[in-house]
């Protein structure tokens, strides 16, 4: 199969129902290793700096960022350290289905707050040392709440409460939220779907990126299952791997 392959369809599974935990129902399976494995490769991946707030983003929708990004956040709040999962994609947004928290409060409800209760949209997990801030209602303006100097004020502050802050981000291509978000934390993850994404898409993505400074630390491989059946997707991770594959190695 080749890496870069026909455009796919968009799955609005996540969305309703959140995405699948396996690193919480199946710590032992080879796949939550693959999680585990990614999160180390991100940690040694920037040697020089300490990272303390990083972004899952893709070229496009339903490439596996929600999937990814929550399952990094559980391995690493495992390892023993505070995490915040943080929600950002304003308009497809998931981590409340997933993390089976309530939305009324959250990011958005604190960007738009003349003073906001942080302990009212912070919710604890399941998860032992994991910590989400759902998407909050949807605004009709998202681009401009993130890109609020509120939005700086929060990370600011939240840097100070936990040890690792894991943002789930929009797509790069589709609107500017991912760029905004990316120029503001100390490292970007690119999820490529392999054999699914369009390789002028990917490129684009990473341009784009590179525009704001980015410091995009790697990209990760997700395996998707094969459309032609009409099967795409749909929750099933028998054939789900990831691969960490540092900037220098997909130039
Ligand atoms: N490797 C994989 N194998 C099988 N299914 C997967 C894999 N990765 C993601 N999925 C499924 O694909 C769908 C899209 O994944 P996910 O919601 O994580 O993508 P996303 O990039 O966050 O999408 P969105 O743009 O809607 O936020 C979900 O139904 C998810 O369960
Ligand atoms: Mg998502």
């Amino acid at each position: 199969m080749s890496l870069f392959r026909k455009k796919k369809k968009l799955d609005s599974h996540s969305m309703k129902h959140g995405v699948g935990l396996i690193t919480v129902t199946k710590p032992n399976s080879t796949i939550a290793e693959q999680f585990r494995t990614i999160r180390t490769n991100i940690q040694f991946s920037s040697a020089d700096r300490q990272l303390k707030t990083i972004i899952f983003t893709s070229a496009n929708p339903s490439e596996g960022k929600s999937t990814v990004s929550s399952n990094v956040a559980v391995t690493w709040a495992d390892q023993g350290s505070k995490v915040l999962f943080i929600d950002a994609d304003l308009r497809r947004s998931t981590a409340h289905r997933t993390f089976r928290v309530s939305n009324t409060h959250g990011l958005t409800t604190i960007l738009t707050a003349k003073q906001a209760d942080l302990n009212e949209s912070i919710k604890k997990t399941e998860v032992n040392n994991l910590y989400v801030l759902p998407s909050g209602p949807v605004p009709p303006n998202p681009s401009e709440l993130l890109n609020s100097s509120k939005m700086d004020q929060l990370l600011k502050a939240l840097v100070d409460q936990f040890d690792m802050i894991i943002l789930d981000a929009p797509p790069v291509n589709t609107a500017t939220d991912a760029q905004v978000l990316a120029s503001r934390v100390d490292g970007v993850i690119l999820v490529v779907p392999q054999g699914v994404a369009l390789k002028g898409a990917v490129l684009r993505a990473r341009d784009l990126l590179e525009k704001v400074h980015a410091n995009v630390l790697g990209t990760i491989l997700n395996r998707a299952v094969d459309t032609d059946s009409g099967g795409y997707y749909g929750g099933y991770y028998g054939g789900y791997y990831g691969g960490y594959y540092g900037t220098d190695d997909k130039k």
